[in-house]
């Protein structure tokens, strides 16, 4: 069995929940360090289609949190100096790193249509989410 096909489609199914269930989860996608490069590769995503299949680290808020290992809110994406723009209906962003056993591989990256629209609370679910989700990795 193609096991790490399985992991993407179990991936993609966190992806659709989190974006059903949230009213301004608008994309939801995992990014994940691209073997020994210094760059995060998309793995599955829900939303509208992106160009972004690649960043490298550093570059936006994805390429920021690689290289921070912190949590990234974005509460306005215009005023952002190193931002990745993928669509003209984003108006803020959430990253959230994803550790496993305490090293960051990678995040999950929300994009919303909503201004202003991640709390803490926010924050702390999508830690819960990912440490479910670094079980499975
Ligand atoms: N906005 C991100 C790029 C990825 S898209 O949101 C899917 C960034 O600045 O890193």
């Amino acid at each position: 069995a193609d096991t790490n096909r399985e992991v993407t489609d179990r991936l993609n199914d966190v992806c659709k929940l989190l974006q059903e269930s949230v009213e301004y989860y608008d994309w939801v996608g995992f990014y994940f360090k691209n073997g020994d490069k210094e760059e995060l590769k998309l793995r599955t995503y829900v939303g509208a289609p992106t160009d972004h299949e690649i960043i490298p680290f550093g570059k936006g808020i994805c390429g920021q949190v690689a290289v921070s290992n912190e949590n990234f809110v974005v509460p306005d994406v215009q005023a952002q100096d190193n931002y990745i723009a993928c669509s003209i209906n984003v108006k803020s962003e959430i990253v959230i790193p994803l550790f496993k056993n305490g090293e960051n591989i990678g995040q999950i990256d929300i994009d919303s249509d909503t201004p202003d629209p991640f709390t803490e609370k926010d924050e702390r679910f999508l830690e819960f989410v990912n440490q479910e989700v670094a079980k499975i990795l």
